[in-house]
């Protein structure tokens, strides 16, 4: 399905751009007091669709998270700092990057924990696919993750066709 067409709008990074922090309580950590990666990528799908949100203005639902690397461990008590901003806009669908650090707040020191790409996808009141807002990308950065999104989402495109044709060979043979 291509949405493309004069009657889409066009946002700025800067209109979705999202940020939450957090206080790392008990509830949130594993045996030995440090946060649940769980936790982790809960935050990082919340403060990814704010941005989605806020660019699509519609309801949006969480069609992937790229591979996920927890740098270091966030403890009980750290202050844990996400932003998220959109890297581009396709037909229906949004490419989100989230950055996370954590903030010690005695020692008042950063320390970045983790990154993530995530696409959302925008829907209707029905569950309908409906065409996104264009990304206008204003300075190098952008211009640079625009870019980088557009390589990701192409990888992204052959490995989900490559599943779908394994499956479709599963189902001919009567094996799922
Ligand atoms: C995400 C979802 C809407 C895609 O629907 P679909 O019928 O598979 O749609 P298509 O294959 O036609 O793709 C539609 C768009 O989603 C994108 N997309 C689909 N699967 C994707 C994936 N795994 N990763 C990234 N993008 C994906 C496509 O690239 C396309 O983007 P475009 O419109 O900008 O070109 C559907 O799979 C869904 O509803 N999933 C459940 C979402 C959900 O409940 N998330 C919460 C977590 S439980």
């Amino acid at each position: 399905m291509n949405f493309s067409g004069p009657s889409r709008p066009v946002r700025t990074v800067a209109e979705s751009q999202s940020e939450m922090t957090e206080l790392i309580l008990p509830n949130d950590t594993n045996t030995l007091n440090n946060l649940l990666g769980g936790r982790l990528m809960h935050f990082i799908d919340l403060v990814g669709a704010m941005a989605a949100y806020r660019h699509a203005r519609t309801h949006v639902v969480t069609a992937s998270m790229d591979h996920i690397d927890f740098i270091a461990p966030v403890h009980v008590g750290d202050l844990l700092i996400l932003k998220s901003s959109l890297n581009r806009a396709f037909n229906t669908s949004m490419e989100v990057g989230v950055k996370v650090w954590v903030e010690n707040t005695i020692a008042g020191t950063h320390r970045h924990v983790a990154s993530a790409y995530l696409t959302f996808v925008a829907v209707d009141s029905q569950g309908r696919r409906v065409p996104v807002p264009c990304l206008e990308p204003e300075n190098e950065e952008q211009k640079r993750r625009y870019e980088d999104a557009g390589r990701r989402r192409e990888q992204r495109q052959k490995e989900l066709a490559h599943k779908r044709s394994a499956k479709a060979e599963l189902a001919a043979q009567g094996r799922v």
